[in-house]
């Protein structure tokens, strides 16, 4: 497989001497220069799981040994239930097994798990050696592979234990997408909703008037969605690494879904299935507010379903959802922060008042 240059797009995240470029293309999986270019060591660990492993795997293995690379495989279990502490062991498990030294580069070939565990490996093997994402998820391609969020989750609360670890490189080849059942592509769509109703209006408007094309896979409408999305994102990133303030309305939706995540179990919703209902959520609270009217809180209720997402919340109980939404690393002083908009197209990290919150829960849950 060639690499086809004229549908190849090149962004970069600007973060000082942690810089790194984000590669989006087709079939780039089978492009040794172009991995070989971020690869300094001879060694390299790919690290996937049992559902991406027997579709890419090979390709993206004799892709590194032409390039002149000894490759490592470490195969995890799928799914966000495995985003543990097990499953981390098991990386280091292969890694000091196999001896592999502190030149060794740690490759992500998966989707959004893979991706934030593998970055914690990386982050603390060894106290650190380098790391690629190969992002193969929409999710993953437009949000997580970009921004060096790592790590995994705790049974109390997603995604508690972890560092901010910056890649050398994204490497996104949009041919894997190809293979993604419909209920991840819906999934992968709520991130790209959530940087239109943070940032910029116009492409929330644009995702509204090419959401069936987006379903339905056209290549340009979805390289159009990864690159809009992955520019909001650098741009956000390169503004507040880690997170002191402004990246935090990347978490747009985020305080309700992490709480569907963790009240239902890891993995019964799918994250951005959680997140799409976790937008419509903070719309609501934004309108009760008086932050966004009632035409912009259903743009936001219409879009999300559009995509073929959950619009109703799980009822979890008042209190139960409260105490769910207090484990959050965004909180402070005991208070929870939520990220509403005011108006569609612009974000603000604020609390809500406890009565308020309250009729959001009843109104969005199922009756
Ligand atoms: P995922 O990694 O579980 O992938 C979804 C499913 O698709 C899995 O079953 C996976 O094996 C499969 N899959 C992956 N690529 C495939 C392909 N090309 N063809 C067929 N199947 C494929 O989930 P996700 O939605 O990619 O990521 C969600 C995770 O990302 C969550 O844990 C979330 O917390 C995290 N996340 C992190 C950040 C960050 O900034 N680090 C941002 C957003 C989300
Ligand atoms: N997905 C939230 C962030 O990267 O900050």
């Amino acid at each position: 497989m060639e690499r086809s240059l004229s549908n190849c797009i090149d962004l970069r995240v600007d973060l000082g001497e942690r810089s790194y470029p984000i590669t989006i293309g087709t079939n780039l999986l089978a492009d040794a220069n172009l991995f070989a270019a971020h690869i300094a060591g001879n060694r390299v660990a790919i690290v996937t799981n049992t559902i991406v492993g027997p579709l890419y795997l090979e390709t993206l293995t004799q892709t590194l040994k032409a390039a002149g690379k000894q490759v490592t495989p470490i195969v995890l279990p799928d799914g966000e239930e495995e985003k543990t502490w097990t499953s981390l062991m098991r990386i280091f498990d292969v890694l000091l097994e196999e001896k592999c030294d502190r030149k060794t580069t740690l490759v992500a070939l998966g989707g959004g798990v893979i991706g934030d565990m593998t970055g914690f490996a990386a982050a603390s093997y060894m106290r650190g050696v380098p790391f690629i994402q190969v992002p193969t998820t929409l999710l993953s391609q437009v949000d997580s592979s970009v921004g060096g969020k790592t790590g995994i989750n705790h049974p109390l609360g997603k995604n508690m234990i972890g560092a901010f670890y910056q890649p050398q490189a994204v490497i996104a080849d949009t041919a894997t997408l190809n293979t993604l059942p419909d209920n991840e592509l819906s999934a992968g769509l709520a991130e790209v909703i959530k940087h239109g109703a943070i940032t910029d209006a116009q492409f929330f408007a644009w995702i509204e008037a090419n959401i069936q094309k987006l379903l339905n896979r056209d290549s340009e409408a979805l390289a159009y969605a990864i690159r809009r999305s992955c520019e909001i994102k650098s741009d956000v990133v390169r503004q507040d690494e880690r997170e002191g303030g402004l990246r935090a309305i990347l978490n747009f939706g985020h305080t309700f879904a992490h709480a569907i995540e963790a009240g239902l179990g890891y993995g019964t919703w799918l994250h951005g299935e959680a997140v799409g209902c976790g937008m419509v959520m903070a719309a609501d609270l934004s309108h009760r507010l008086g932050y966004i009217d009632a035409q912009a809180k259903d743009r936001i209720k219409a879009l999300v379903q559009a995509a073929r997402l959950p619009v109703i919340a799980p009822d979890l109980g008042v209190d139960r959802w409260i105490e769910l939404m207090q484990v959050d690393k965004k909180n402070e002083a005991g208070k929870i922060k939520f990220i509403l908009l005011q108006p569609l197209g612009k974000a603000v990290i604020t609390t809500a008042p406890a009565q308020v919150l309250e009729e959001t829960l009843r109104t969005c849950v199922k009756q």
